[in-house]
């Protein structure tokens, strides 16, 4: 008598503690597989065939059978509640439902831990082409941003105290950039679990003749087979860096949503967010909050624990495949589905951001932004820079004292304090011009900011169109691998 159910149970008599069998389900996390695991099975199967356990006419009816439990997914949604232990033992049955034996001779040669360690990959394939679009889109919004505004005027902060004038789409344009190294991460992590590990078995390489090279071309894998079974069944460096690269996003992240919730403060009056992306107080009828932006800066919190979360669980294990891999899931997959949330919120939250322009042109026109640029006056007029620095910094205090802004000192104090200087202060320290003096590469002058724009419109082009060639994402044979499903 073997364990009622379970594909392993031939050793055993007597049943599962039903505590334990709950336990050790992944059905709940990883039935988002099941489209993964469909064609990873079919894949073997047309391996199988090749390697001469299946007939022409049996891999006919075991594709007939897999195609058809795909359409019957897609139609009725992957039951994640299932009694099925994992997604491979209800696919299992549903294919043995459907053509009989044939469907046990599929696991031939084959061991659920490299099957789920392709299936992995495949599904995470989808996860990081959609964070690749979602970083498309936010950065896109970013960019629409910055050509709104690529001249106003705003202040720009160190340590929090108002420092020198920029742009606001220069401020902009520096998230876009941060998540451009994102996307880089993301396509770099791709590329190096772009291998496939199918055909390993459980630890020591398939029995069976399949020619592996096929496999990986069939499953859409780029740099072929694995190279080493036992590897390719423990290994789970690839989610880690993966987890790494989420939690970096959700921290970039999150700083641009402070930013934000900072710039909507009464206290600073920057920005406004609208109706669509605000919420008010059960409470207090005036209240208008950004709770968007708070909850991507939250949520970041979580998908940094997800990559300490994994580093943990694979620290210590012996080679190869151990159970405490199941556990990978379960933190990884919902990480990257938050991480894509975030994206798609910050994005809405800095579409309807509405900047007010002139309360942030008032405020870098106050406060002595400028006083640097004081001191680049007096340098430019043979002063050494550290002298001028003492110059701005006494001029600066006199200027407190008497309420008035550096350009607007007295002709007698000025006199006074800067004798060096005779030009039109008034002119050589309008926020305009302390702007337009920044005109370097990296600088924040409207005329170098517009050109970052242009910059970045071609860089968003390219981007469009080169995902769907990287991800192989358009050309799928079976139609029935879109990602919808999967997680449906
Ligand atoms: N559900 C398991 C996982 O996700 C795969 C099954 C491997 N189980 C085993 N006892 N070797 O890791």
């Amino acid at each position: 008598m073997s364990q009622p159910g379970q594909m392993w149970g031939g050793r055993f008599a007597g049943s599962l503690d039903p505590a334990f069998a709950e336990f050790q389900k992944s059905l709940p996390i990883d039935h988002v597989l099941a489209f993964a695991d469909l064609e990873t099975n079919l894949a073997w199967s047309d391996a199988l065939a090749q390697a001469g356990v299946f007939d022409d006419e049996e891999l006919e009816k075991v594709r007939g059978a897999i195609d058809d439990l795909a359409e019957h997914w897609i139609e009725h949604g992957v039951p994640a509640d299932d009694e099925a232990e994992d997604i491979h033992s209800l696919v299992e049955r549903e294919l043995q439902a459907r053509c009989g034996d044939l469907a046990k001779r599929i696991h031939t040669g084959r061991s659920r831990n490299d099957q789920v360690a392709t299936d992995l990959r495949l599904f995470l394939r989808e996860r990081i082409a959609g964070c690749i679009e979602g970083v498309h889109d936010l950065c896109a919004t970013l960019v629409e941003k910055a050509k709104q505004h690529a001249a106003d005027p705003m202040p720009g902060y160190t340590h929090l105290q108002r420092a020198q004038p920029i742009t606001i789409g220069h401020h902009a344009l520096a998230h876009a950039e941060a998540l451009s190294r994102d996307r880089e991460r993301l396509i770099d992590a791709f590329d190096r679990m772009d291998q496939c590990p199918l055909g390993s078995a459980a630890l020591a390489g398939t029995t069976v003749a399949v020619d592996r090279q096929v496999l990986a071309d069939q499953l859409g894998f780029e740099n072929g087979p694995t190279r080493n079974s036992l590897d390719a069944t423990a290994a789970r460096d690839h989610l880690c860096e993966l987890a790494f690269v989420a939690a970096m996003i959700t921290t970039h992240l999150s700083r641009l949503a402070e930013d934000y919730i900072f710039f909507a403060t009464q206290e600073a009056g920057f920005v406004t967010f609208g109706d669509a992306v605000s919420t008010g107080s059960s409470l207090m009828p005036q209240k208008r909050n950004p709770d968007a932006m708070e909850l991507v800066r939250g949520k970041a919190g979580r998908v940094q624990g997800a990559l300490m979360a994994l580093m943990s669980t694979v620290k210590g294990l012996p080679m190869a495949y151990n159970r405490d891999l199941q556990t990978d899931k379960e933190t990884l997959i919902p990480a990257l589905l938050e991480t894509e949330a975030c994206l798609h919120v910050a994005a809405l939250a800095v579409h309807h951001a509405t900047f007010d322009v002139a309360r942030c042109a008032a405020a870098a026109d106050r406060g002595y932004l400028n006083a640097t640029d004081l001191a680049d006056l007096l340098v430019d007029a043979g002063v050494p820079f550290r002298e001028a620095h003492g110059i701005v910094g006494r001029a600066v205090n006199r200027a407190v004292e008497l309420g008035v802004e550096l350009q607007d000192l007295p002709d007698d104090e000025r006199k006074a304090l800067l004798p060096q200087l005779d030009c039109d202060l008034r002119e050589a320290l309008s926020v305009r011009a302390v702007l337009d003096r920044r005109s370097a590469v990296g600088g924040t002058a409207p005329a170098r900011v517009q050109a970052e724009v242009r910059a970045w419109e071609e860089q968003l082009a390219e981007w469009a169109t080169g995902v769907e060639e990287a991800f192989d994402l358009d050309d799928d044979e079976d139609p029935d691998d879109d990602d919808d499903e999967s997680t449906s």
